[in-house]
């Protein structure tokens, strides 16, 4: 249903100005979570952008389910670092715009809208308007707002990155809850690498611009051997050997990379 492909996929911007990305192979499965880490610049937001639809590719192809990606779709929902919600609508009316294009009847709109409300526990929150929420809440609303699309593929470019360390891994285990509930194909791009390897599947790393993938990491393999795959809290693994052996050999990676000091 919601696999993805990069096939030799190059991004030339400007008139073969800026090569952004060269050579991209991955290969997201139905259901997998695959987070992307790399240095500033190395053309993350652009491999995700590709996905959604945003951005076309200059040569190779970037496939949904098989089929080549031409334009945005209600299979795929997109989850910015800057919430981007309309601060004059209130947090059910930017939930509902997430449905503008579905043609729905006006009860299963109403059902999908308290679904996802309820979702990401939201119900007391429902008449209030942006401003009046916590980063950490307002991201609620923003993740809230691409679940109601009941997208197969979830694209989130680094979708906690302005909130505080705490709220963060409130946000994370949160996650890990709505894709357990949930499961969809997770595209997910970070600069915080426990974070990456928290909830990711596979971790792929890349390497400056132009960007190419260096190396993808298994971490479900060492969470199951190591029996942390039942994703508890974040501070019950980051001390555990595995975990600190993928955080150390993704941070090594990351600083062979010239880009490193823009990370
Ligand atoms: N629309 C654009 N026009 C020109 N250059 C762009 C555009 N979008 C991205 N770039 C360039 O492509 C490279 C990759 O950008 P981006 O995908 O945003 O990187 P990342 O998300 O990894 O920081 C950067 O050098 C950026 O300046
Ligand atoms: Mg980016």
């Amino acid at each position: 249903m919601g696999s993805i492909s990069f096939r030799n996929v190059d991004k030339t911007f400007g008139a073969g100005a800026i090569k952004a990305l060269e050579g991209i192979n991955l290969e997201i499965a139905d259901k997998e979570f695959v987070a992307i880490v790399g240095p500033s610049g190395c053309g993350k937001t652009t491999c995700l952008r590709m996905v959604a639809g945003f951005e076309a590719a200059s040569s190779g192809d970037v496939l949904v389910n098989g089929k080549a990606v031409t334009a945005p779709g209600p299979d795929r929902a997109v989850v910015f670092q800057q919430f981007a919600l309309f601060p004059w609508k209130t947090v059910r009316e930017n939930i509902d715009l997430g449905l503008r294009n579905k043609n729905l009847p006006a009860a299963a709109r109403e059902e999908a809208i308290a679904g996802a409300l309820r979702l990401m526990s939201l119900e007391s929150h429902a008449d209030a308007f942006p401003h009046q929420l916590s980063g950490g809440m307002q991201q609620r609303v923003a993740i809230a707002r691409a679940y109601v699309l009941d997208p197969v593929v979830l694209l989130m470019d680094e979708p906690f990155g302005a909130l505080d360390a705490q709220t963060r891994v409130v946000m994370q285990e949160e996650l890990v809850r709505l894709a357990r509930r949930n499961p969809r194909t997770v595209l997910f791009i970070t600069h915080a690498v426990e974070e990456a390897v928290y909830l990711a599947d596979r971790v792929a790393i890349m390497t400056r611009r132009p960007g190419r993938i260096k190396e993808v990491l298994d971490i479900r393999t060492v969470r199951q051997s190591e029996n942390w795959d039942s994703h508890p809290k974040i501070e019950d693994v980051m001390d555990l050997e595995s975990f600190v052996h993928l955080r150390t050999h993704i941070w090594k990676s990351l600083r062979e990379e010239k880009g490193f000091r823009d990370v």
